[in-house]
C-alpha cells in the first residue's frame, strides 16, 4: 500500500524551504501527497515568480522545485472530499511548511478551513507525525499559544530558524534553506545530506 508523506505548503514567506524539502523527499524516494493553499500560490508567485495553479500543478510544480515529479499526488486545497481529509486514509504523517500563523492558529484550533487544515488536524488526531515550520517574526502572544496548542496536541513545532554552525556567517542562502529542510528531514526520520552536523568540535 502506497503510504505518502502530506506535505502541505501554506502562504508563509519561506516557500524555498518547501521546494528543499520536496526535492529532499523525492530524491529518497518517499511517496508525497501535496496541498497548497491559496495564500501560497501568491507567496511562491512572490518569491519565484512563477504561477502554480492546480490545473497544471505538474508543469508548475516541476519549474518550482526544477525536480520531476516521482510518486506525488495532488490535491486541491479546496478539496475537502480528498484522500486526506480522513484518517482513514493512508498515511506516514505530515508537514506543514512554510506555516503560516494563519495556518498554525486554524490547525491548533481545528477549524478545517481548507483540505491543508483539515489534514492536519486528521494527522494530529490519528497520533502520526506532524512537524509544523512556522515563519513569522516578531510574534504576538496568541500566534505563540496557537504552537503550545500545537505541541501539546502532538505535533513538532520546528521554527524556519537556520543555525550557521558549520557553514559559518558566509552561507549562502541555499545553505541556511538546507539547515531548515535538513532539520525537517530529520525529524521525520527521512535519510538526507542537506547539513552539515554538529562534530563536537568547533570550526576555527
Ligand atoms: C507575499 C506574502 C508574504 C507573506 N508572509 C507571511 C509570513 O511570513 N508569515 C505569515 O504568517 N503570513 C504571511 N503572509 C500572510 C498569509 O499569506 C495570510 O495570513 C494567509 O491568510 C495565510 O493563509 P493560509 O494559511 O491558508 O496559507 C504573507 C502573505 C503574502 C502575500
Amino acid at each position: 500500500m502506497r503510504t505518502p508523506w502530506i506535505v502541505g505548503v501554506s502562504g508563509a514567506s519561506g516557500t524555498p524551504y518547501a521546494a528543499a524539502v520536496l526535492r529532499a523527499l523525492i530524491t529518497a524516494g518517499e511517496p508525497v501527497d501535496l496541498v497548497v493553499s491559496r495564500a501560497a500560490r501568491l507567496t511562491i508567485l512572490d518569491e519565484t515568480s512563477l504561477s502554480f495553479r492546480d490545473a497544471h500543478w505538474e508543469q508548475d510544480l516541476t519549474s518550482w522545485i526544477g525536480l520531476a515529479p516521482n510518486d506525488i499526488r495532488y490535491w486541491p486545497a479546496g478539496d475537502l472530499a480528498a484522500g486526506p481529509s480522513s484518517g482513514s486514509y493512508p498515511a506516514r504523517g505530515m508537514i506543514v511548511v512554510p506555516a503560516s500563523t494563519a495556518a498554525c492558529a486554524g490547525i491548533a484550533l481545528g477549524l478545517s478551513k481548507d483540505l491543508l487544515q483539515r489534514a492536519a488536524e486528521v494527522n494530529l488526531k490519528e497520533r502520526r507525525p506532524v512537524v509544523v515550520v512556522p515563519r513569522e517574526t516578531p510574534v504576538t502572544r496568541s500566534h505563540l499559544l496557537h504552537l503550545v496548542e500545537l505541541i501539546d496536541s502532538g505535533a513538532v513545532v520546528l521554527p524556519a530558524s537556520p543555525g550557521f554552525y558549520g557553514i559559518g556567517a558566509a552561507a549562502s542562502s541555499q545553505q541556511l534553506i538546507d539547515f531548515v529542510a535538513g532539520k525537517i528531514l530529520d525529524t521525520v526520520g527521512v535519510k538526507h545530506d542537506l547539513l552539515t552536523r554538529w562534530t563536537g568540535q568547533l570550526s576555527t
